[in-house]
């Protein structure tokens, strides 16, 4: 199974930590699940799913709340609330990890993958799984990755060349890659928190954003930005993660449980995240509150050529190796 290596290697912790945990006949062990996006998406839906495994699995012995919406926490504090205690399990996005580790920025690299198939043979692989153990020296662990899908480029006015986003501002999410993106265009990154991006549109205290189709519907984005370029530039996907402290502080029989519980939680969230890609691009088309921009295969070069440099900047911090096998993942 995927977690041995986490069950195993969590075990004499597990046995120095149980002491501290509350008898289980009484006590349900509690994990509080915060996340920021709607309930009706890929993460919202795997978080409910993984509730009701944990419930059945562990016969009531640890029990999930969760609270979507960023009604606990935002992805800028959740990490550190993690490391207090106050939250046992988040799954941001990849792209909001920098503080932790320069690696998973790989992921926030434009046009890397051509489709979900990829992302999945490349974060199935030993490389793609190493990268699960990034945050370990910070005290997180990397549990699983979860996909939402590629984003979208929705503005203000049409984008079509990368010199129709010269001199617009976009709010991004906190990531060193995606500000490199913007840049790329002499447009302006500005960096903010998902709860604020429907108002920073509605009052056009910003021209545009990059998200995935289930987000921009889920959010309603798309009533407020008469555009979308499908431009499918970059990916939007995330890492379920856990305290070190919590997680090997479980008795071992319920850690099990509980990884299970998640790898058929996550395996269910990846199917919905495909499915969601196109029943909300379709729900958005058939709004008719924005227009749809596709692009040709000449304006979708222009596109590559503008964001690719990118990778060269970040090839330090990310590593040549992991970027040439993520990238070859797209031809297996
Ligand atoms: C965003 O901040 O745009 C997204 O990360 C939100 C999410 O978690 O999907």
């Amino acid at each position: 199974m995927k977690m041995n290596w986490l069950l195993m290697t969590a075990g004499l912790a597990a046995t120095a930590i149980a002491a501290s945990i509350p008898a289980l006949a009484d006590d349900p062990i509690l994990i509080k699940f915060a996340h920021v996006v709607a309930e009706n998406t890929p993460k919202g839906l795997m978080a409910e799913r993984f509730k009701e495994l944990v419930a059945e699995k562990t016969g009531g012995d640890v029990v999930v709340q969760v609270f979507p919406n960023s009604q606990l926490f935002g992805d800028d504090k959740v990490l550190e609330a993690m490391l207090l205690g106050d939250v046992q399990l988040a799954a941001p996005t990849l792209s909001k990890f920098g503080r932790y580790t320069e690696v998973l920025e790989l992921y926030d690299l434009p046009f890397l993958f051509e489709d979900l198939d990829a992302v999945e043979r490349f974060q199935q692989s030993p490389l793609g799984q190493e990268m699960l153990h990034s945050v370990e020296g910070k005290g997180l662990i990397g549990l699983g990755y979860l996909h939402n899908g590629m984003k979208q480029l929705s503005a203000s006015k049409p984008l079509r060349t990368p010199e129709d986003a010269a001199g617009l501002t976009f709010r991004i999410m906190s990531s060193e890659v995606l500000e490199a993106q913007f840049e790329a265009l002499d447009a302006a990154p500005i960096k903010k928190s998902f709860s604020e991006v429907f108002m920073l549109l509605q009052t056009n205290a910003v021209d545009g954003q990059e998200n995935t189709w289930s987000n921009i519907y889920s959010k309603k984005f798309y009533e407020v930005q008469p555009y979308i370029t499908e431009s499918n530039h970059g990916l939007l996907d995330y890492m379920v993660v856990t305290s070190a402290e919590f997680w090997n502080g479980l008795p071992d029989e319920t850690r099990e449980q509980v990884a299970e519980a998640l790898d058929e939680a996550l395996a269910y969230g990846n199917q919905i995240a495909r499915d969601k890609a196109i029943e909300d691009k379709r729900k958005i088309a058939e709004s008719g509150r924005t227009e749809i921009i596709e692009l040709s295969d000449a304006e979708r070069a222009q596109w590559v050529e503008a964001m690719k440099p990118v990778w060269q900047q970040f090839e330090g911090q990310i590593g040549r190796e992991r970027i040439e096998a993520a990238y070859s993942a797209n031809r297996p």
